[in-house]
């Protein structure tokens, strides 16, 4: 018998575990549905809002990747270590045509036992449940709130937050909340944040599910040129990423206990680590980069892996989650352990 791999996400239905990410792989009707061919359980879209500020950012769209001695290489070159710098921006598209594109797909998607989120990052606040009530009424059974925009400090203001306080993540969780009736996921930033406190308040304001962590904002100087890699700070992450999502996703496990549905991201680059996410407590796992560089295809290999592992174990999808979180001792356990 191969491996199950279904596995429920509070109210959502999965058919595998592994989602692919929001990011710019994601803009068009084309690739939403080339990653639900690819075996995507789901795909989130690319973040969007109702800023022109927003919008304007998405021109100076730019990421490079980094090899050992950050020496840059073409993104077809970049190897699973590689680590990424971008600068990042938000759907150009405007907000009805996107949101029809976004329900074409999750139509797409439906009939073939798969999701489509569209993704909402705050600029208004006073605009954001219109944002959210929009996306339902076009057909979207799924609006996943980020939170985590790493590009957050970097961006005009006004054009995207990231709140890093829980009473102010658990109130525009709230505002979505209240103007959606379907699947409410919430996705959360690590830097300089109390991951485990946002998810909490989150959690509490109605989201079904949080999705764990962001990544993190970085700087290069060029030894050449003197100046700064892609010109700015930029959003950074790899596949040295991995430990550090984990331990939030164990850490919001432990807290907030097992029936709170989590959705790990950040680092993942093999059906090894999609399943490393689930031992932490991960339900599913958001992949993006991995795509970014060899295509939907990464999410067919990363699925099969994950098939390997699971048959190779004996076990389902489903009996991963949380084995290695509710295994953890702390550090004085650990000393007794090995004394006696
Ligand atoms: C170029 C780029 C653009 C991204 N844009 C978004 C976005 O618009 N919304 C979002 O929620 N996450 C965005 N992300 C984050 C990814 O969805 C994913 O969570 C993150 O890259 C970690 O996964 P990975 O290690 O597989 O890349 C972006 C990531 C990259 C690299």
């Amino acid at each position: 018998m191969p491996p199950d791999l279904r596995i429920a996400l509070g109210p959502i239905a999965l058919r595998n575990p592994l989602i692919c990410g929001s990011g710019e792989h994601v803009r068009t009707l084309e690739d939403l549905t080339a990653a639900i061919d690819a075996g995507a359980a789901a795909v989130v879209g690319k973040s969007a809002n109702e800023s022109d500020a927003g919008r304007r950012q998405s021109d100076a769209i730019a990421w490079t990747f980094l090899e050992d001695g950050r020496r840059e290489v073409p993104t077809a070159a970049a190897s699973r270590s590689a680590s990424m710098l971008n600068r990042s921006g938000l759907v150009q598209q405007p907000w009805d045509e996107w949101l029809a594109t976004l329900a074409a797909a999750d139509a797409y998607a439906s009939e073939r036992g798969a999701w489509v989120a569209a993704s909402l990052i705050p600029a208004d606040e006073r605009e954001l449940p219109r944002l959210a009530a929009d996306a339902e009424r076009a057909g979207l059974r799924w609006v996943e709130l980020n939170l985590s925009a790493p590009h957050a400090g970097e961006a005009a203001p006004g054009a995207i937050e990231r709140p890093g306080d829980p009473g102010r993540a658990g109130r525009l969780t709230a505002a979505v909340r209240g103007a959606v009736s379907g699947a409410l996921t919430v996705k959360l930033a690590a830097e300089h944040h109390d991951v485990v406190a946002l998810a909490a308040a989150v959690r509490e304001a109605g989201a079904d599910a949080v999705v764990l962590v962001g990544r993190h904002m970085g700087f290069l100087p060029d030894l050449a040129t003197r100046r700064p890699v892609l010109g700015s700070f930029g959003g950074y992450s790899g596949a040295w990423a991995l430990p550090l999502a984990l331990r939030w996703v164990a850490k919001t496990r432990a807290a907030l206990g097992p029936e709170v549905p989590l959705v790990g991201t950040n680092g993942a680059r093999d059906g090894g680590d999609v399943a490393r996410f689930l031992l932490a407590g991960a339900s599913a796992v958001q992949v993006a980069s991995s795509v970014i560089v060899e295509g939907f295809g990464a999410l067919t290999r990363m699925l099969d892996e994950l098939s390997a592992y699971l048959g190779a174990q004996g076990a389902d999808a489903r009996e991963l989650v949380g084995a290695a979180a509710d295994a953890v001792l702390s550090y004085e356990e650990a000393a007794v352990r090995s004394r006696g």
